[in-house]
């Protein structure tokens, strides 16, 4: 295996690009483990006990997906093609191959320019519609294998942002997800390579002085949703940005895989038709946020799991899922779901990577 000081130019270039992929909380579950100049293995850690990680960690094979599709964008930039195999999971950690190929006729990809460019925006956007063109460029390119469907009028709108309040609604009176809270926001800076800045949270600044108040002592998260918080964090997280907004969007799988081995690949490849979909998003100047906390309760509600030690969290996931289902169309088809638009501004803050050289394991 070689380390990071001996990596070959072209996987460092390639690499560079792949640890820009986004991921459920910045948590960047990935290593590298580099075995010769055209061949590396992308590790992906499952967090077992994190009630985000639905359906044994949806989410992060998404995430990985998303990976993927860098490493394809990058490599024609290096005169090379990528192409990946899935290799299974040992413990909670899933390993890909990635191999490279010479590609003398490469031509630098399109997209390339928007991969450190595009990031995450959870503040309300322009009210205004998104024209023709850019939903035929991004259903373009999202390609064959899923479709997207999109929720646009102001009623159907309505509808999503309520289905992502009650998610919000659970998410924050859950006790098993104190920590994950605590943990994942940066409350000191406004570029964060670990976490996520808290002023890219989307709320306002007595808002976030509240949150980071009752965040410091379980106690006083408990007396917050008792006084019902959740309630005004619902408004300000997902009711206002849900009008505020040109669309949602849903991607949804148009055939059912056939084994674990297949349903890790075909989450795979979602996640790179969800890259590919933002990356274009960004290059039209549009604006993106995941909601995918949603169909993580309305799947427990559904499988009737006990995600939470609370009886009435539990019961309010039960009807998420019921609503889901008629507000959306059979939810257990749906893989991401998120809103999109036009931002009224540019982003002052966001979340950054950890250097390349701590993602490459050593020899
Ligand atoms: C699979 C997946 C799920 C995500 N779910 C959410 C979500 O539910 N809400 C949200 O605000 N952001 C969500 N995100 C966005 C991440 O938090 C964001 O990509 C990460 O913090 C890095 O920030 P950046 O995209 O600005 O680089 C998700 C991202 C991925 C890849």
């Amino acid at each position: 295996m070689l380390n990071y000081s001996r990596l070959p130019p072209a996987v460092e270039q390639i690499l560079e690009a792949a640890h820009w992929a986004p991921s459920g909380d910045n948590a960047q579950p990935w290593t590298f483990e580099v075995q010769s100049e055209d061949l590396f293995d992308v590790l992906v850690r499952i967090e077992a006990g994190n009630v985000y990680e639905y359906r044994q960690g949806e989410p992060t094979l998404i995430s990985a997906g998303t990976l993927l599709e860098n490493i394809a964008i990058a490599a024609p930039s290096q005169g090379k093609s990528a192409g990946w195999q899935y290799q299974g999971l040992a413990g909670n950690v899933h390993r890909i191959r990635v191999q490279l190929t010479d590609d003398r006729a490469a031509a630098g990809h399109p997209l390339l320019g928007q991969i450190e460019r595009r990031s995450v925006d959870r503040r309300p956007y322009q009210l205004r519609a998104l024209s023709q063109g850019d939903k035929r460029a991004l259903s373009d390119a999202v390609g064959p294998e899923f479709s997207v469907e999109w929720h646009e009028s102001l009623a159907a709108r309505r509808k999503v942002a309520g289905l992502t309040r009650l998610a919000t609604d659970i998410r924050l009176r859950i006790p098993e997800t104190f920590d994950i809270h605590n943990h994942i926001v940066d409350w000191k800076r406004t570029f964060s390579p670990d976490a996520i800045p808290s002023r890219a949270l989307g709320l306002d600044a007595m808002t976030l002085k509240i949150m980071r108040w009752t965040l410091a002592k379980r106690a006083r998260t408990e007396m917050a949703n008792r006084m019902g918080s959740p309630v005004f964090a619902g408004l300000q997280m997902d009711f206002l940005p849900g009008i505020f907004s040109a669309a949602y969007f849903a991607f949804r799988l148009k055939q059912r895989a056939s084994g674990p081995a297949d349903e890790a690949s075909q989450l795979l490849r979602l996640g790179q038709a969800v890259q590919r979909f933002w990356l274009t998003a960004t290059k039209q100047g549009l604006a993106l946020q995941p909601c995918l906390a949603t169909l993580a309760f309305a799947h427990y509600g559904r499988a009737k799991e006990p995600f939470t030690v609370s009886a009435a969290e539990r019961r309010k996931a039960e009807k998420l899922a019921e609503r889901a289902d008629s507000d959306l169309g059979d939810v257990p088809s749906l893989r991401f779901i998120g809103r999109i638009g036009h931002p009224k501004a540019q982003l002052q803050s966001r979340s950054l990577r950890r250097p390349l050289a701590e993602l490459v394991r050593e020899a």
